[in-house]
């Protein structure tokens, strides 16, 4: 018998856990006439640290690399990206960011001084990778830039010298600069983060310092001609609701624009986190139901801003969420390099569809992190790259971003995996703007096959398509060797009458299901 510990908690492992599920009729009622939140392409946003093998040897190689690159991108990892049309690029922290002085990382690269990467690894950073390289890659992508700037070790002039070096359009000593280091035009951002985790590597500062030294930095972050700034305040640790109501109280709504918020998906401990490919069904369930707990974040912190805030203007914006695992052994520690598994794409289908239920609130969200960081979207290795699971759900969730939210009823059978219980189904429906009704479903059941009645309620539907995401095991992953164990592949086994939608959705499976 063996045993692993979760929570301080000893579970037993699979072949003695019992697994079930309640039979009970599995309906979905999609009323495909009510709808009237939209959900910003925004939460299907991303995040590029200056950490690890994330900008260094993911996204830049420089233009002298024996690595194919496009003006020093690396090319396969640049078209990889621009094939998801992701909508913001967060840049250059995380931690990093109130570490980090951008005067160092802009002019002639020969030029720029270096600095140590204290958070992560202890790296000499060469800052060769900097604003210009930055703005010029999130064009390339096609994504809207979101920058956070420097409140832990900066000053407010710094801060908003950077706005004024990026959005100014005018003579001034900042465009000038701008302009003599190549960018005649001005880039005009609109997101800007001021500080990140000020509660922890951004400054350690209580709640109410912090919301002081906000209202100053937001002070002097200016709108320059046409271009509004969007702000956004630096939100609390998961479940600290205190922090949320202190900002709330202190901040006037005037001066704010988002409120950021954080959770990780942690299995076991901060000190044990667990593997990121060796685990069993037990461990599993307990991953998705930390995962599924973003709801009740976004609920119970949106309830305090409620109070404040009743017309839902200032947005939640979750700018760091994913699984976060013990690294792939034998890798740097402070480099957070971990496998992906059909797990995290399950932990990703999960957040989503609680962030798509709630885009009255939620504004924005971005993963953590896009290369070789966590739940990555792509890792890579000297001369090739691996698109993990969690790369091909954002693929499929394409169709949900900018559409309408549509409301929906779920009953579900429960699945329980020892001490653990979960609904087997969670899904997330809306409305692209030519009428196609589009349905995620993921089935997390490990074993059983559910079948689904979908009542589309307000449509008179015509045609199906469909993708699905499995794979062999709840932990198949793709490798070097093996690339392709997880992907997409089209989806047929469903019926459509005029009665009703009746899907077979396989065990451990996530579908797109898309209605016309
Ligand atoms: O994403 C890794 C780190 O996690 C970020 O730098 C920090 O903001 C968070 O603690």
């Amino acid at each position: 018998m063996k045993n692993i510990s979760i929570m301080g908690l000893m579970v037993v492992s699979t072949f003695l856990i019992s697994i079930s599920s309640n039979a009970q009729e599995n309906r979905l009622i999609v009323n495909t006439d009510q709808g009237k939140t939209t959900i910003s392409r925004h939460i299907y946003g991303h995040f590029a640290e200056h950490l690890g093998r994330n900008i260094y040897g993911g996204i830049w190689v420089g233009p002298d690399s024996e690595i194919p690159n496009e003006d020093g991108y690396r090319l396969d990892v640049l078209k990889a990206i621009q094939n998801l049309e992701i909508p913001n690029l967060r840049w250059p922290g995380g931690c990093f960011a109130d570490e980090y002085h951008w005067t160092d990382g802009i002019g002639n690269p020969k030029d720029r001084p270096m600095m140590i990467n204290t958070h992560w690894g202890g790296v000499v950073e060469d800052n060769s990778f900097g604003t210009h390289e930055f703005m010029n890659f999130a064009k390339k992508i096609g994504a809207e830039p979101y920058i956070t700037g420097n409140v832990g070790s900066g000053s407010v002039e710094e801060m908003s010298k950077w706005i004024e070096y990026i959005n100014f359009d005018g003579v001034s000593p900042m465009s000038n600069l701008r302009k003599k280091n190549g960018q005649e035009e001005p880039w005009n951002i609109k997101y800007w983060g001021v500080g990140n985790e000020n509660w922890g590597c951004g400054g350690n500062m209580t709640a109410e310092y912090y919301a002081n030294e906000y209202r100053r930095y937001a002070t002097y972050a200016r709108d320059y001609g046409a271009n509004k700034l969007y702000k956004i305040a630096g939100g609390a640790n998961s479940f600290d609701y205190n922090w949320t109501e202190v900002l709330m109280k202190n901040i006037p709504i005037s001066m704010m624009d988002g409120l950021s918020l954080h959770y990780y998906t942690v299995t076991g401990t901060w000190q044990n986190k667990t593997s990121a490919t060796d685990f069993d069904k037990a461990t599993y369930l307990v991953t998705l139901s930390k995962a599924a707990r973003l709801e009740e974040l976004i609920v119970r912190h949106g309830a305090i801003m409620d109070q404040y805030d009743p017309e839902k203007k200032v947005g939640i914006i979750f700018d760091e969420w994913g699984t976060w695992f013990d690294v792939e052994p034998g890798t740097n520690p402070g480099f957070l390099y971990q496998q992906n598994t059909l797990r995290d794409a399950f932990v990703a289908a999960i957040s989503l569809n609680i962030f798509n239920k709630h885009a009255d609130r939620v504004h924005m969200a971005n993963i953590a992190q896009t290369v070789n960081v966590l739940q990555a979207i792509i890792l890579t290795n000297d001369n090739d790259i691996i698109l993990t699971p969690t790369y091909h759900i954002f693929d499929m969730y394409k169709p949900h971003k900018d559409a309408l939210l549509l409301s929906h009823h779920l009953t579900s059978e429960e699945l329980s995996i020892g001490s653990e219980k979960m609904e087997s189904l969670n899904v997330s429906t809306s409305k692209s703007e030519d009428g196609t009704v589009n349905i995620s479903i993921a089935n997390i059941n490990p074993d059983k096959k559910i079948d689904l009645e979908v009542l589309l309620r307000g449509m008179n539907a015509k045609s199906v398509t469909a993708t699905i995401l499995t794979a062999p095991e709840i932990n198949s992953y793709n490798s070097f060797e093996k690339k392709e164990v997880v992907k997409p592949t089209e989806f047929k086994d469903f019926k459509l009458s005029k009665e009703s939608l009746k899907i077979a959705v396989p065990a451990k499976s996530i579908l797109m299901v898309r209605v016309k």
